[in-house]
């Protein structure tokens, strides 16, 4: 019998989705959330999560009292105060700022990265912008030069909001990116990523196993 009371928008290939799942699977409460999947793009709305998100974007997760929460910040802090484990986001103090700091570097990441498949993918080729993608690709490139010359112990110490948010990041580059190249430029960053990508809650939610 299903124990689940909440349901989870859901797209696979989604690095903030991804951040949601993997954050679930830490925390032991993956089996609390029913996946509802959702084609979604920014030019093929999805009337049923318009209605719960009018951004219409995902992660939304729906809780068992029928309220909506989104994005996947608020999410993830939700689901970090529902369990009884170690928290993955410091409740106070300076790590609190400082975690939420390099969990937002890692959002930031994404966001280019996603709006780069989006420019080269999904726009007609006549349409495209090539300035508009290297700006994006170069937000990109100077997030992960950032991670690899001041945050590689940070990300060692805890597998935590941070350093979820910036495996999520590199799995996706892997995924709609795989020649952009990142672990030349940021062997350290390859190394750590080498590692916690062999975590249970990485492997369950690699989008490349299908
Ligand atoms: C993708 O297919 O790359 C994607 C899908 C949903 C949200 C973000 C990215």
């Amino acid at each position: 019998m299903s124990i689940a009371t909440m349901t989870l928008f859901h797209s696979p290939a989604s690095p903030f989705v991804r951040k949601v799942l993997v954050l679930l699977h830490e925390t032991g409460q993956v089996d609390r959330v029913e996946l509802k999947t959702i084609n979604l793009t920014p030019v093929n709305p999805v009337a049923e999560l318009n209605a719960d998100n009018p951004a219409g974007k995902i992660p939304a997760l729906r809780l068992a009292d029928g309220s909506v929460l989104f994005d996947s910040r608020v999410i993830v802090e939700y689901l970090d105060q529902q369990h009884v484990g170690s928290p993955l986001i410091p409740r106070e103090g300076a790590a609190r700022w400082r975690r939420l700091t390099l969990a937002a570097l890692a959002d930031a990441i994404m966001d280019a990265a996603v709006l780069t498949r989006y420019e080269t993918f999904l726009r007609p080729q006549e349409k495209r912008w090539d300035e508009w993608v290297e700006a994006q690709q170069g937000k990109v490139r100077r997030g992960l030069e950032n991670l690899e010359r001041e945050h590689i112990a940070e990300l060692h110490a805890v597998f935590d909001v941070a350093a979820i948010g910036v495996a999520c990041g590199l799995g996706y580059l892997d995924l709609r990116m795989p020649d952009f190249g990142w672990r030349e430029r940021q062997p350290k960053l390859a190394a750590w990523y080498a590692e916690v990508s062999q975590r249970a809650s990485m492997v369950a939610t690699d989008p490349a196993r299908g």
